[in-house]
């Protein structure tokens, strides 16, 4: 029989992949740190029994169509934003994710976001590399305490209840807004459910976790964060294009809030002249959330075992089930 060929679109650790090359033919975009171009990607979706793509691989209608062998898009994060589900679903291809195995990892770049943010690690170990460091004075760095203020998740999904588990160990108060309540992480971290408005309102961190659908699309616009504490720190470890830029950008400029830790852009890789960049205000990184060795290693683990499984006929471990009203 005539072997399935996997198509893989960023070069990964052979030993990663082993599982999969042993039941079929596998192939990978060459380059570790370029995506594949998207010619090449519809190229090798139309032999594709499977496809393992990243976050930046747009998996769209045309790929969909051309795409007449697929039967599974196991996608290397928990965000599956990049694809359209409901069209693949549509032509019964299956849709895989990474849950689970990325959620302390993220929850713990998410807090050191927000206490990088809070207390200006960056804005201070750059302070001292570049030679200014002329001696200590009393208010010289001061950030602000997180310790005993409140926090403020958006989207308490796995994610949401790590971070808000990390916040109790700082005496944090909790708040969360989410879709639907969420009453265990109520009963676990004491957080309590607020209206959107509300949360912003009280919160001394909002931070963002929520995945980037439709209604949560440009969900922070200029007027929330008006609404929010003029000595708020607003965090996203979710996806750029919850937030308005320009809007986060005019809020940051006119000292609507006092800070953002970013994890996260609009368009990914943010060009480094982006006025986001040039405020000292902003503490950015380059969408590392789930970046540690071993979780990458997990993440890829399960993209290939959901591959070899579903390539089996078996039901993969972590599919994306489409939920009515959803994308
Ligand atoms: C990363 O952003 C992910 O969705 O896993
Ligand atoms: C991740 O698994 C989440 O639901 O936040």
């Amino acid at each position: 029989m005539k072997k399935p060929f996997v198509y893989i679109t960023r070069s990964l650790p052979d030993e990663q992949v082993k599982q999969l090359s042993e039941i079929a033919i596998v192939e990978m975009w060459e380059k570790e740190e370029e995506p594949c171009p998207r010619n090449v990607l519809l190229e090798k979706a139309k032999q594709a029994d499977a496809l393992l793509t990243m976050l930046s691989d747009q998996v769209d209608q045309e790929l969909l169509n051309a795409a007449e062998n697929l039967k599974v898009i196991s996608n290397l994060a928990v965000g599956y934003d990049n694809i359209d589900l409901k069209y693949a679903s549509s032509k019964d291809i299956i849709v895989c994710n990474t849950p689970d195995v990325l959620t302390d990892t993220t929850a713990d770049l998410a807090f050191a976001l927000l206490m990088a943010a809070a207390r200006r690690v960056v804005e201070a170990a750059d302070y001292i590399k570049e030679g200014k460091w002329k001696g200590w004075s009393p208010l010289q760095l001061a950030g602000i305490d997180l310790h005993h203020k409140t926090i403020g998740i958006v989207g308490m999904g796995k994610i949401g209840s790590a971070v808000a588990k990390r916040a109790k160990g700082f005496d944090m108060k909790v708040l969360y807004h989410n879709r639907s309540r969420n009453e265990e992480a109520e009963q676990a971290v004491h957080a309590e459910y607020l209206d959107l408005e509300d949360l912003l309102a009280q919160s001394d961190f909002v931070v963002c976790l929520t995945p980037l659908t439709e209604q949560t699309k440009e969900l922070f616009t200029y007027d929330r964060f008006k609404q929010m504490k003029r000595t708020a720190i607003f965090v996203n470890v979710s996806r750029g294009a919850v937030v308005i830029e320009g809007d986060l950008l005019r809020a940051l400029e006119e000292g609507m809030i006092a800070g953002a830790g970013l994890d996260v852009f609009v368009k990914e890789p943010i060009e480094a002249d982006h006025p986001l960049l040039k405020l000292q205000s902003v503490t950015a990184l380059p969408h590392i959330g789930s970046a540690t060795g071993e979780t990458r290693r997990k993440m890829m683990d399960l993209c290939c075992k959901n591959i070899a499984l579903v390539l089996k006929g078996d039901k993969p471990y972590t599919q994306v089930q489409l939920k009515a009203g959803k994308r």
